[in-house]
């Protein structure tokens, strides 16, 4: 029997066993959180007991997690359907030297890190400047990994912003850039064409509308553009000074990128030193992954809690609820690192998963998430497992009262889904307001709360920028343990193509170019629908 049978079964004798019992033993929340530094993780109120643990351990290592951890720091060819090294961490790193294929790549990347911040500065103190002045805006054009990310981050880091506005446009719905370039001064804008590969379509359709807003008003466009890619032929085609051009290597994912040229935004809006300090809680956390015994490491810990939940209890969600209005776009942002690195069919080998892949992840930030889907994690007949993250301390210190809310508030989630309220005490609830018979019943049941439901929280000092460099880097790090588990390639996304095709083919025929005699009776009826209104 496999050690995935043996988990399973674990779950199947556990099902009936509460949370709440679980409790009876005091030692239970300091042999289920782990630290790191100051952040606190605390997956005590799940259904991980320590047999379960020592299986999920056992699990990680037999995948060989911490040879595939060094393969991945050393620079080997871990994404192997795309023949490329993954190393996001050297972005982050200090110093080298860090290897691929012999040669050290920290000298390229510490040397376009000091490019970034002289750029950065420049612009922040107006030693570069549009046509009309110092630059009060930034445009990021960029889409998935080249816009998550940063645009994330630049919210999250919101206390520590004090350069020119930045603003992010991702969607090829000329909505997006319209609403955005409205009301700017295209002479004292900055466009940021971000994308690895300058090939994105919607992130080259949105370059062009904002290169022809800004050519209205500007006489040399292209002096107000910079570029963030890997492709430096094609940031000269487009017309931008390679001075201005902040290349990185293949080696580092889409997804996995905010932590160099792709981060300039976030540098732009908070300036080098802060992103520093980004970077330096983005390696610590990697220090700590690297180092760390995998019963300390919290992002295997998370991993295993995942893994638990998804592949061996079967939930298929995961709720991420930040109780911090500044992560708002965390969700999104996991959404991406998560199932673009994890919803694979198929293993490194190509055979087929033989359990499920990563979970569907969704979320928002309490406490506005309580007001509109908590109804359903908390009494719906899907179990969600949640995980909350909250901070110890906000950044408004005279709005403590609010703070204090909110993490009761969050809290307060967390001990009601393990606590519930059994039928008992909902109809003494209905007897105190003086209902009878089967009334009281009735109303009693749409009371009850079953409880006994998964959460984790993370706790953390205050949101800066060296917090959220960790909190960044431990996700990512949990999704590549979760993908080494699974035997899967978390770093390339083959499922995005297809649709990519069609939409390039269909484009002609919704011109009329092309008859599109191949296309199903559901794509023609809906192309004559839309033909017959332009
Ligand atoms: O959606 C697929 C994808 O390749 C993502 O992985 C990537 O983050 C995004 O498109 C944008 O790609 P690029 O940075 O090359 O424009």
């Amino acid at each position: 029997m496999s050690l995935w049978d043996d988990l399973k079964m674990q779950h199947a004798a556990k099902s009936g066993r509460s949370l709440a019992e679980m409790f009876e033993n005091e030692q239970r929340f300091a042999d289920f959180s782990a630290g790191f530094g100051d952040m606190l993780f605390d997956y005590s109120k799940t259904h991980i007991g320590p047999d379960t643990l020592s299986l999920l351990l056992e699990l990680a290592r037999n995948a060989e997690v911490e040879a595939r951890r060094e393969a991945m720091f050393t620079g080997a060819e871990i994404n192997e359907t795309e023949g490329r090294a993954v190393l996001h961490t050297a972005l982050r790193a200090p110093e080298g030297p860090i290897h691929v294929d012999g040669e050290d790549v920290m000298e390229e990347v510490l040397a376009t890190r000091k490019r970034m911040a002289k750029f950065a500065r420049a612009v922040r103190e107006g030693d570069v400047e549009g046509q009309g002045g110092s630059y009060t805006d930034v445009v990021n054009i960029g889409i998935g990994g080249s816009d998550l990310g940063p645009a994330m981050a630049t919210l999250a880091l919101a206390p520590y912003h004090d350069g020119p506005r930045v603003h992010y446009v991702s969607n090829v719905d000329g909505a997006h850039i319209h609403d955005t370039l409205k009301g700017l001064d295209p002479t004292r804008t900055l466009v940021i064409v971000a994308s690895k590969t300058f090939t994105t379509i919607e992130t080259m359709t949105n370059a062009q509308t904002a290169r022809d807003w800004m050519a209205e008003k500007v006489d040399e466009p292209g002096a107000q553009f910079a570029a963030l890619s890997t492709a430096a032929d094609l940031t000269a085609q487009f017309g931008i000074d390679p001075d201005r051009v902040f290349g990185f290597a293949d080696w580092v994912g889409g997804r996995y990128s905010l932590w160099g040229p792709i981060g300039l935004g976030i540098m732009l809006a908070v300036g080098p030193e802060d992103f520093d300090d980004f970077l330096a809680g983005g390696h610590a956390m990697d220090t700590h992954f690297r180092e760390a015994d995998l019963a300390d490491n919290l992002p295997v810990l998370l991993a295993l809690v995942g893994i638990w939940h998804n592949q061996i209890c079967g939930y298929a969600t995961r709720a991420v609820l930040p109780y911090d209005q500044r992560l708002s776009r965390l969700p999104a942002y996991l959404q991406q690192l998560e199932m673009e690195s994890n919803g694979k069919r198929v293993t490194m080998e190509g055979d087929d998963l033989e359990v499920n892949s990563g979970p569907v992840v969704w979320g928002e930030p309490g406490t506005n998430g309580q007001h509109a889907f908590y109804q359903l994690i908390h009494q719906g007949t899907r179990v969600v497992p949640c995980e909350f993250m909250i901070a110890a301390e906000g950044h408004e210190p005279d709005l403590a009262h609010h703070h204090r809310l909110l993490v009761a508030n969050c809290l307060a989630q967390s001990e009601a889904l393990m606590r519930g309220r059994a039928l008992e005490e909902a109809r003494a609830l209905m007897e105190a307001k003086g209902l009878k018979g089967h009334e009281l019943d009735r109303q009693a049941r749409h009371r009850v709360f079953p409880g006994n439901r998964p959460s984790t929280t993370l706790i953390y000092p205050k949101l800066t920028p060296h917090v959220l460099g960790q909190i960044i880097a431990l996700y990512e790090h949990r999704v590549f343990v979760e993908g080494v588990i699974l035997g899967i390639n978390s770093f390339d996304q083959w499922g995005v193509e297809l649709g990519k095709e069609l939409a390039k083919s269909l484009e002609p025929v919704l011109r009329g170019e092309d008859p599109g005699t191949g296309k199903d009776a559901s794509t023609r009826g809906l192309v004559a629908y839309y033909r017959s209104r332009n």
